[in-house]
């Protein structure tokens, strides 16, 4: 293995088996010959070929199930493969998910010896980082604890805190941190750029794209134990999202589309990375409308809350020119538009709109009118369209619309009808991006000299 190689795993296939019911496995336990099968395959990884490189800084993304953390525990070396090879070039520190490494009957500070020791630390390098370990744990007292006693957010901290105190040459970390407060996982990011900076090779299961766009060097996208794509965290965070996304007829096609771009090579250079930006068609020319229209990106939260004499409908968001989009360049203009018909007359009718996180955070909205200062009056039969105009000011990832109309009767103000979760948009990644945060609220920084006295 060259110098430079990290990790190396080829050729890597992993299958477990499945036994339908209990007693087959009993069954093949006291069965005569490797002929008598009571199980079948189920194949976690498949044909996986995968190289780190020394330094570099790798996110593993894919859904559920998909074989992330069989093929950490592969690298790690608690899982033996079924076939092929894996090659790990200096000392491994990970954390794979909750429960593999302490002792539960043993003290916090028993246990950062054993994981200590068996991370290659003699007594004295263990007792020479203890303070450290202890502070960045920061779990006071429960240090001398049975680990049994701890909360599974203490039980992270100070794995982590054993596992980056030990100078790993290769650490390893699955999904971990997101147990943690964000105190603590802010904490975490900082120390894991910094053993990144100090030359260590880092491997990173995340659900996060931001954090994988944020941390890594280079990304790849398991699907279903295999690995599907590779590329540069953008481009394979954008892969992650079609697939997570697609409806299930189109899955299959998305699948393959996504892996014959990786083949294709694209998947590193710049142009993979906006290959969201243009479909190249078969003649080469360019199509330029689908490309920001994800058709799979279709929210699997909607709900319709009331519907008293209104109906919202045409949910959808356009472009200045007036066609459909759902894939939003950073900063750019938009128009969020809906339909409203009204089968009851209805007096100050207002229409509104939301933007939100994934996480249901209200970024912000507006309404067609200050609240009680709306002169809009509907008659049954009429139908009006409402048109928001806005900017993407926001950060790369996925965000939810919400479409509401209003008016007055008896009771005050009341709704029409109301749509939650009714639109998703995409905010493309942009490397230019020096804003911080969700919002970007266009801060000018910039720098000036003083003069020393
Ligand atoms: N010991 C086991 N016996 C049988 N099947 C297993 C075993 N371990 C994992 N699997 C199966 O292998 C597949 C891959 O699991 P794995 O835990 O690697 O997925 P993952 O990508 O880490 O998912 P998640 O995002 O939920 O953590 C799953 O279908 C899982 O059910
Ligand atoms: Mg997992």
């Amino acid at each position: 293995m060259s110098s430079d190689v990290a990790i190396r795993v080829e050729g890597l296939f992993k299958s477990f088996p499945i036994y339908e019911k209990p007693h087959h496995r009993l069954m093949q336990m006291l069965a005569p010959g490797p002929r008598e099968r009571w199980y079948r395959e189920f194949q976690a990884l498949r044909d996986v070929d995968f190289t780190v490189r020394r330094g570099e800084t790798v996110g593993i993304v894919g859904r559920n199930g998909s074989g992330k953390s069989t093929l950490l525990q592969v690298i790690c070396g608690t899982l033996a493969p079924t076939k092929g090879t894996v090659d790990v070039h200096g000392r491994v520190a990970a954390l794979l998910e909750l429960g593999a490494g302490f002792n539960p009957e043993f003290t916090g500070r028993e246990n950062v010896y054993m994981n200590g020791s068996v991370l290659g630390l003699s007594r004295a390098e263990i007792d020479a980082r203890f303070d450290d370990i202890a502070a960045f744990a920061d779990i006071g007292e429960f240090i001398e604890q049975p680990v049994k006693s701890y909360s599974s957010g203490m039980y992270i901290r100070l794995a982590f805190a054993v596992a980056i105190n030990v100078t790993p040459d290769i650490l390893v970390i699955d999904e971990a941190l997101s147990v943690g407060d964000e105190a603590f996982q802010r904490k975490c990011f900082a120390r894991i750029n910094a053993i990144r900076d100090a030359g260590a090779t880092v491997l990173f299961v995340s659900h996060s794209a931001g954090s994988v766009i944020q941390l890594c060097d280079r990304a790849v996208l398991m699907d279903r134990g295999e690995l599907l794509a590779h590329g540069t965290p953008k481009f394979v965070v954008s892969r992650y999202h079609k697939l997570l996304y697609a409806p299930a007829e189109k899955a299959m096609a998305i699948r393959e589309g996504i892996r014959s771009d990786t083949a294709a090579g694209i998947s590193g250079s710049s142009a993979g990375d906006d290959a969201t930006d243009a479909v190249v068609t078969q003649d080469g020319a360019v199509a330029v409308d689908a490309a920001y229209l994800d058709e799979g990106m279709v929210p699997q939260s909607t709900v319709r809350y009331q519907s008293r004499g209104a109906t919202i409908e045409h949910p959808r968001i356009e472009t200045l020119q007036g066609r459909r989009v759902n894939v939003l360049k950073p900063g750019g203009e938009y128009i969020y538009t809906y339909r409203v018909s009204f089968q009851d007359a209805a007096v100050a009718v207002r229409f509104g709109m939301m933007i939100k996180t994934v996480t249901g955070i209200e970024l912000g909205g507006a309404a067609t009118a200050p609240q009680g200062a709306s002169e809009l009056v509907a008659i049954p039969g009429q139908a009006f369209v409402a048109r928001f105009r806005f900017r993407a000011m926001l950060a790369p990832g996925v965000y939810f619309l919400n479409a509401g109309v209003t008016a007055h009767d008896v009771e005050g103000e009341i709704y029409l009808d109301r749509l939650i979760d009714v639109e998703m948009l995409r905010v493309m990644p942009d490397e230019q991006r020096v804003a911080t945060g969700i919002v970007d609220f266009h801060v000018l920084p910039d720098i000036a000299v003083e003069m020393m006295t």
